[in-house]
């Protein structure tokens, strides 16, 4: 074969390679999104069967995005009755910048806002990662279950290493999946409410629970260390963009914050983007950013989009920003005063994590000596 045959049969090889990896990636969401929807049926019969952990990335504070799409639902489900950890994720601040930034004021800040949104943490355990040292020790044996390979062609990875533009991947950025499945296992959760960008290391963590089993094997000869865990996907996805119809970044000034007062709200949704067409339509494709308030709007207010828009129609631009400002601050109002009531008194809010740290150090050493003993490194 002459070097440009070899070329094209390289590059042909590529490209099959990446359809099959994406007729993967198809078929893993439909199984997840069947999987979510059993899931869903199952936590009305009987929430106790199942254990959900789920995280965020203190990172800046939280804002509508995290509201709507993902605060929502883990008050939805705790009120099910699941049992409901939620990781403060400080170690995965550092997967793709060089400093921690004003951490210690970041977690509290989330941890307002999560008591504020209504996580109840007498049925519920907020924790961060670096309290925790059990968890983070599970990460040794994790790793010796993956190779170097599969955590390169793992695609968040590699999505998040772009984003990052010309640094260079840190050890960490490449290993966080496999300390991500130590934030799933050191619990045993079953249930991890995630997006779909998610999907890859929910199959990683499945992956190490039962190479663990096979490689080191049990504690309990009847059963596997760890179970296997299962994305919980919204029925419905909601992606909330910037007020100028692009992804959210803090540093574009296109986020609404929880913690904004309802003056800011009304600033930043009056100088949101729009577009020329008066009549308002719902159309997240071509319309973007008119898309997105009316979405707001329709999250706000428990209603359909569609319906949102049509109620507007012809009048326009301005009449929906004043509903977006009105059902946003109006669904935000008890929020935002829980929240100032709670960070008003740090003593309380850091009493709430040092307990919630305690009951998951408790969890983390209780599977860390199961871990030793499937290994035997009990001494
Ligand atoms: N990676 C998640 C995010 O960026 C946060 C996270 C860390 C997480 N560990 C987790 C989510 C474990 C679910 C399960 O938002």
């Amino acid at each position: 074969m002459s070097q440009t045959e070899t070329a094209a049969v390289a590059e042909a090889t590529d490209a099959a390679a990446e359809a099959v990896a994406l007729a993967d990636g198809e078929a893993s969401l439909a199984r997840a999104q069947q999987r979510s929807r059993q899931i869903e049926r199952q936590i009305v019969q009987d929430p106790s069967q199942f254990r959900l952990l789920t995280g965020d990335r203190p990172t800046g504070l939280l804002h509508v995005g995290h509201y709507f799409g993902s605060i929502v639902n883990r008050i939805r489900l705790q009120e099910a009755g699941v049992p409901t950890i939620i990781l403060i994720a400080d170690y995965q601040v550092i997967t793709d910048r060089d400093g921690v930034g004003p951490i210690a004021q970041r977690v509290m800040d989330m941890v307002a806002d999560y008591l504020a949104a209504g996580i109840d943490p007498e049925r519920s355990t907020i924790f961060t990662h670096s309290a925790i040292p059990a968890l983070n020790q599970l990460l040794l044996p994790f790793l010796s279950l993956v190779t170097d390979a599969e955590l390169r062609r793992n695609p968040t990875v590699k999505a998040e290493l772009e984003a990052t533009g010309d640094r260079p991947m840190s050890g960490l950025l490449l290993t966080y999946p496999v300390h991500q499945a130590a934030d799933i296992l050191f619990c045993k959760a079953n249930v991890v409410p995630v997006g779909k960008d998610q999907l890859p290391h929910i199959e990683l963590t499945r992956v190490i629970a039962r190479r663990f089993d096979e490689r080191y094997g049990r504690s309990d000869p009847s059963r596997p260390v760890f179970p296997q865990a299962d994305a919980l996907l919204a029925e419905r996805a909601v992606t909330i963009l910037g007020l100028d119809g692009t992804k959210m970044s803090k540093s574009k000034g296109n986020v609404i914050e929880l913690a904004m007062d309802a003056d800011t709200t009304a600033r930043l949704i009056r100088k949101a983007v729009t577009d020329s067409d008066r009549h308002i339509a719902y159309d997240p494709v071509n319309r973007p950013a008119v898309s997105n308030l009316v979405n707001l709007a329709a999250l706000a207010t428990d209603r359909q989009p569609e319906a949102v828009a049509e109620e507007i129609g012809s009048a326009g631009a301005g009449a929906l920003k004043r509903l977006v400002i009105e059902a946003l601050n109006e669904r935000l109002r008890p929020h935002r005063q829980r929240r100032a009531e709670l960070v008003a008194d740090p003593g309380h809010l850091r009493a709430i994590l040092a307990e919630g740290n305690a009951k998951a150090n408790a969890i983390a050493d209780q599977t860390l000596a199961e871990v030793r003993q499937a290994m035997r490194m009990v001494y």
